[in-house]
C-alpha cells in the first residue's frame, strides 16, 4: 500500500454535494458523503450496520442520513441516533472521516480523526483574492496509481515531449531544471529566460518579442500540485514580481488516490488576468483539457506495463532527481505512520 492515511485528501467539488448522498472510493474505502440541512459536509463509511446496505443508497434527514433499507438514521460521528420500532443500540456506530470544505471543494482526513487538523488544509491565497481569477476544471479519472502523476508533477521536461502544442516550448529543452526539498515537499523550478513564447502563452499573453518564461512545480505530500507559471517581456520583471505583460497562472491538481492503480486528479487554475471574464478561464480550461488528456494517456499506459513488468528494475536517469526525493519523502511518511501504528 502506498497510501498516506493522516492526509487531508480532496473528496469532491464542494458543488456535487446537494440534498443527495453521495458514494465515494477513497483510498480502497467507500465513503459517503453528505451534506445537512445546516449547510455542513459530514461524511462516515458507507456501509449499514445492520443489513450492509451502502447508506448512500439512503437520504439525507435533517442534519442525518438514513438508511434506505429498514431506516437506522446516523448522525456525522456516524453514530446511529434513531431506529424504527426500538432505541437506537448503542453499540450501532460506524466510522466517520472528518471533513472540511475550502478553495470549493470538500476535503476528507483518511487516518485517525483525534489527529486532524482543518489548519493543515491545503490553500493557495490567490484562490481568494478578488482581482484575481479562479475556475474549476474537471475531474480527470486516471488508471493508474498516484504516485506516477506525482513523478509527472515533479517533472517539467516531459512538457516539450508530450505537450508540444500547448504548453511545450523548443527554447527551453535543454534549459536546466532545479529543484529543493521544502517542509511540505519538493519544488522543481525550469526559468527559460528570452525565449520565444509557448503556445499558452502566445495565446494569452500579449507579446511581441521574446519573453522570461517560468515554470515551479510545487508538489505538496501526500497528493496536491500547483504549478506556477507564467511569463513577462523578456528583461523586464522576475517570477517573482513585476515585467511587462505579466500572466501568471497556478494550475492546481488535486489528487485523491481510488485504488493502487486508479485515481482521480481534480483541477482548477487561477490566473492574474482578464480575472472578470469567464470565457477566459474557460479556454484556458480547453487548453488544460488537451494537456492533461496527454498525460492521462502516457499515465495509463506506463501504468499497464509497470502492472506487466513487476518487479523489473527501471533505468534512472538525471531528470528523475525531484520525482525521486518526493517518493522518498512519501516513503518516509509511510514508515512513519506504520511505526506509529506498531507502536499503539
Ligand atoms: S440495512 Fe440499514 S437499516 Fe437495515
Ligand atoms: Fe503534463
Amino acid at each position: 500500500m502506498s497510501f498516506i492515511r493522516n492526509a487531508w485528501y480532496v473528496a469532491n467539488w464542494a458543488h456535487d454535494l446537494q440534498d443527495e448522498p453521495l458514494a465515494q472510493t477513497i483510498l480502497g474505502e467507500n465513503v459517503v458523503l453528505w451534506r445537512g440541512a445546516d449547510g455542513d459536509v459530514r461524511a462516515a463509511e458507507d456501509v449499514c450496520p445492520h443489513r450492509f446496505l451502502p447508506l448512500s443508497k439512503g437520504r439525507i434527514a435533517g442534519n442525518d442520513l438514513q438508511c434506505g433499507y429498514h431506516g437506522l438514521i446516523f448522525d456525522g460521528h456516524g453514530q446511529c441516533v434513531g431506529a424504527p420500532t426500538q432505541a437506537a443500540p448503542p453499540d450501532c456506530k460506524i466510522r466517520e472521516y472528518p471533513v472540511h470544505e475550502n478553495m470549493g471543494m470538500v476535503w476528507i482526513w483518511m487516518g485517525d480523526p483525534a489527529l486532524a487538523d482543518t489548519n493543515d488544509i491545503y490553500d493557495l491565497p490567490e484562490y481568494h483574492w478578488k482581482d484575481w481569477g479562479a475556475a474549476f476544471g474537471d475531474a480527470l479519472d486516471v488508471e493508474a496509481n498516484y504516485l506516477l502523476l506525482c513523478d509527472n508533477l515533479c517533472d517539467p521536461t516531459h512538457v516539450n515531449y508530450v505537450h508540444p502544442s500547448t504548453l511545450g516550448n523548443p527554447d527551453e529543452i535543454n534549459a536546466p531544471v532545479t529543484f529543493e526539498d521544502t517542509s511540505w515537499g519538493v519544488l522543481t523550478e525550469r526559468l527559460t529566460p528570452n525565449s520565444a513564447p509557448t503556445g499558452f502563452v502566445a495565446a494569452f499573453g500579449n507579446h511581441d518579442g521574446k519573453v522570461d518564461m517560468w515554470q515551479r512545480y510545487l508538489m505538496y505530500t501526500p497528493s496536491v500540485s500547483i504549478i506556477d507559471f507564467g511569463a513577462t517581456a523578456a528583461g523586464t520583471g522576475s517570477w517573482q514580481e513585476g515585467g511587462e505583460g505579466r500572466i501568471q497562472v497556478y494550475s492546481c491538481h488535486f489528487m485523491t488516490p481510488i485504488t493502487e492503480t486508479r485515481t482521480i486528479d481534480r483541477w482548477l487554475h487561477v490566473r492574474n488576468f482578464q480575472s472578470d471574464d469567464p470565457s477566459v478561464g474557460e479556454s484556458i480550461s480547453e487548453q488544460f483539457r488537451i494537456a492533461f488528456a496527454e498525460d492521462k494517456d502516457i499515465l495509463q499506459a506506463v501504468q499497464a506495463e509497470e502492472t506487466r513488468h513487476e518487479g523489473r528494475p527501471k533505468i534512472g536517469l538525471d531528470l528523475d532527481a525531484s520525482a525521486g526525493l518526493f517518493r522518498l519523502k512519501i516513503n518516509r511518511l509511510l514508515r512513519a505512520e506504520t511505526s506509529a501504528q506498531a507502536a499503539e
